[in-house]
């Protein structure tokens, strides 16, 4: 596998993000860290066994984010991967939430994105292409988030697809990962109560809560070259939850009568 270059992880201080960067210092090349707690994006550049660089840069600053990516070209060469990770959410309904409220989740989980492309596709085209994994989520497809969130997702999955075509003649691919429930900071709140967790276990086909290094290593095969022939697509890694409709209890009677020929 090719190592050179730099691969460049947002929201890696946390969860999946952090996740990725474990995974990614696999293939042995430097990872650059980015996250808005400087301190935490640092303890995961600790744990890594590569060269790693920490940055206190919060990704809807578009400033702080080029010049961060300037430092780490001039350090470790081109960019080689990119996953954009970073996220929020703000858990209320479309008439709860204030303007101010839908703009923060559009632009760290959006916008945010867009920046992260803006600044390091240039010198990703530069070094002769690479691959990109964007982090949406399931959603973006069902609506099972809160409206400014799963709007931000939505947006994600289609930016995805549209930067395909637009980037392949760089020689750069772009996917996005659609995860659904996993242990994180995102989530500590909603998990921590017990229904919740119940309720996300029984609507688990696989009948467990993600963790983040199940994303990392679907993210790691998007960002690798056994994943050289796709591009502009997205994976959901859910346990198999939005596969389904739910029965609930009439499940195992359903299935019986599906095995009855008629
Ligand atoms: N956990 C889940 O169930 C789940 C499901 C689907 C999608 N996702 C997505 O996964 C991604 C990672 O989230 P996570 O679940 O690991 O949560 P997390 O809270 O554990 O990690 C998010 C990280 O992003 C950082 N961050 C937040 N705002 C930032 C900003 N403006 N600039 C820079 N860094 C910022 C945080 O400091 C944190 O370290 C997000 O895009 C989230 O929407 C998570």
């Amino acid at each position: 596998m090719d190592k050179t270059g730099f691969a460049v992880v947002t929201g890696a201080g946390s969860g999946i993000g952090r996740a990725c960067a474990l995974r990614l210092a696999e293939d042995g090349r430097p990872l650059v860290l980015l996250d808005s707690d400087g301190a935490a994006a640092e303890r995961t550049a600790k744990e890594l066994p590569v060269a790693a660089a920490a940055f206190a840069v919060d990704v809807t600053d578009e400033e702080a984010v080029a010049d961060a990516v300037r430092q780490a070209v001039d350090r470790f060469g081109p960019p080689k991967v990119l996953v954009n990770a970073a996220g929020i959410i703000i858990r209320k309904k479309l008439l709860e939430s204030s303007v101010d409220e839908w703009r923060r989740v559009l632009d760290v989980n959006l916008t945010g994105y867009f920046i992260l492309l803006k600044q390091v596709i240039p010198a990703m085209a530069a070094g002769g292409g690479g691959s990109i994994v964007q982090i949406a989520s399931i959603a973006g497809h069902t609506g099972y988030g809160f409206s400014s969130y799963t709007a931000a997702k939505g947006g994600v999955l289609a930016l995805t697809k549209q930067l395909a075509a637009e980037l392949a003649a760089d020689g750069i691919r772009i996917n996005s990962v659609s995860p659904g429930v996993v242990h994180s900071g995102l989530n500590r709140d909603t998990l921590g109560n017990e229904n919740i967790r119940a309720a996300t276990v029984a609507n688990t086909p696989l009948g467990r809560i993600g963790e983040p290094d199940d994303i990392a290593r679907v993210v790691a095969f998007l960002a690798g070259p056994g994943a050289d022939y796709v591009t502009g697509t997205d994976l959901v890694a859910d346990g198999g939850m939005i596969s389904t409709i739910h029965w609930g209890s009439a499940g195992g009677e359903l299935h019986s009568f599906h095995a009855q020929e008629r």
